[in-house]
């Protein structure tokens, strides 16, 4: 069966199966291994993407389900494509290439921490050094970054996908908004405390607005 739907805001068509799991569509056809699959039954929201803008479970969506709907994973958040992309993988997905050992600072202070050089902190974020986690990742992604929202960083891709969802929404929720929120997604590491703040930050710091859409292309695979 041929499918097309906007990807990341690219138009894709593909040919798979009707009921393949979108879930392995994303990782196994598409490379986007930013979408975690967990217990694979809709039960604890690691394979979260936004169809239509609203948060899904990928592990329960079948292939036909996806055709003519808009997807956003997480590798399409921030807003410079692949570079973006590279760098949300490399410090938010638990992807961590040597260079990124659990070094969760803001650039400037990691550089201070670890006495580098700035480019040299910069590229221990996986980031090339003329770029910053701040010119690269969405709001919500460096939120998770300064606020220590993740520690394995398994169940972050779709907490921060679910937390877009919801500010998009409702950019101003009250602290029961968030919890309900994020109800379907569960993290066996962070206690929440984190996850939570981490939100929290992006509300007060007035960025909680909603994505703009990566500009359109035609694209086929199979
Ligand atoms: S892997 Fe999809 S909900 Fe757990
Ligand atoms: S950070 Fe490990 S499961 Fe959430």
């Amino acid at each position: 069966m041929a499918i097309s739907f906007t990807l990341n805001g690219t138009l894709r068509t593909i040919h798979v199966p009707p009921t393949r799991r979108f879930a392995d569509i994303l990782r196994d056809d598409l490379g986007l291994t930013g979408t975690k699959i967990s217990c694979g039954i809709g039960r604890c929201g690691a394979c979260t993407v936004l169809q239509n803008g609203l948060p899904v479970n990928a592990c329960l969506l079948m292939a036909y389900q996806v055709d003519g709907s808009s997807i956003l994973t997480i590798e399409g958040l921030a807003e410079d494509g692949q570079e973006q992309e590279a760098a949300a993988d490399r410090v938010q997905h638990g992807d961590a290439p040597a260079k990124n050992v659990g070094c969760r600072e803001p650039v400037g202070e990691c550089a201070e921490t670890h006495g580098d050089a700035a480019g040299e902190g910069a590229d221990r974020h996986g980031l090339s050094p003329d770029r910053t986690v701040s010119q690269a990742l969405h709001p919500l992604q460096r939120a998770f970054l300064e606020a220590g929202g993740f520690q394995c960083g398994y169940c972050t891709p779709g907490m921060i996908l679910a937390a877009k969802a919801l500010l998009d929404a409702s950019p101003n929720p009250t602290q029961a908004q968030i919890r309900e929120a994020l109800s379907g997604n569960l993290c066996r590491c962070t206690g929440y405390t984190g996850i939570f703040r981490a939100i929290e930050l992006v509300v007060n710091s007035g960025h909680a607005k909603p994505h703009t859409a990566i500009d359109m292309e035609g694209e086929d695979v199979h």
